[in-house]
């Protein structure tokens, strides 16, 4: 076993809206975990790719802006994940809907995923990491102590995106956000590399009509007993 690969990880899958984000928060904050907010990563490089003009099939082009760009991850004390491209803090910029439609369009590409992967694994860090997004148990951490995949309806996910991005002031209506999170999703879902599936031996948890309390708790549950049988 390589020396990363003790460190335990709680990888939680499935498509925007479905509570990852907040389940995996919570529990990374009660534990002490660190968290790894992939769809930040892609909504960063999305956006720092599409600013300085760079298409998404420029291979030289996305390989020197790995290179030359550092971006940065801080979870304050809210539990937000405030997002840094060579310092510029950029969350408000890319939390948007089209920073999702970027993000996902150039997520699709296989050289920006294979760019994106050391990144994240490099984040399995002492006493454990709470990973989310739509590859962590299939590609990235296949050997994740326990793999989530949450599910919700698309009224619901579209409804809870619409609160939350009300909540931060975004200019939005439900009936485009119904739509571009369904468009979304259909392109996760069909992309060649990585896309968005549970993995064989995640666990498949319904949120739609469950309190986020509720999730946590089972989801945490589940945690401590594969820690428990690992020891
Ligand atoms: O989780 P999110 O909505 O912030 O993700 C934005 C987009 O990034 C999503 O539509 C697809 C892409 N993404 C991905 O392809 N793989 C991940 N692990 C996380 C996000």
């Amino acid at each position: 076993m390589s020396l990363s690969s003790r460190v335990p990880v709680l990888a939680i899958d499935g498509p925007s809206g479905t509570g990852k984000g907040t389940v995996g928060s919570h529990i990374a904050k009660t534990r002490g975990w660190h968290l790894l907010d992939s769809g930040a990563l892609y909504r960063a490089f999305a956006f720092a790719a599409n600013e300085q003009g760079i298409a998404p099939d420029d291979i030289e082009g996305i390989n020197a802006l790995d290179r030359e760009t550092e971006f940065a991850f801080e979870t304050t004390a809210s539990g937000e994940v405030e997002i840094r491209v060579n310092g510029r803090e950029v969350s408000m910029r890319v939390r948007g809907e089209q920073g999702g439609r970027l993000a996902s369009m150039y997520a699709a590409v296989p050289a920006v995923r294979s760019r994106l992967i050391e990144h994240q694994r490099s984040r399995r860090q002492d006493p454990g990491l709470v990973a989310d997004g739509r590859d962590m148990g299939t590609v990235v951490f296949p050997d994740a102590t326990l793999k989530i995949f949450l599910t919700a309806s698309p009224e619901i996910r579209a409804q809870r995106r619409y609160n939350q991005l009300k909540s931060k002031d975004f200019d939005v209506t439900l009936r485009r956000l119904e739509a571009q999170i369904a468009e979304r999703d259909q392109q996760d879902a069909s992309r060649t590399v990585a896309p968005l599936v549970a993995a064989s031996d995640a666990v498949v948890i319904d949120t739609s009509r469950r309190g986020i309390g509720e999730i946590v708790e089972e989801v945490d549950g589940l945690l401590s007993i594969r820690l428990r049988d690992r020891d």
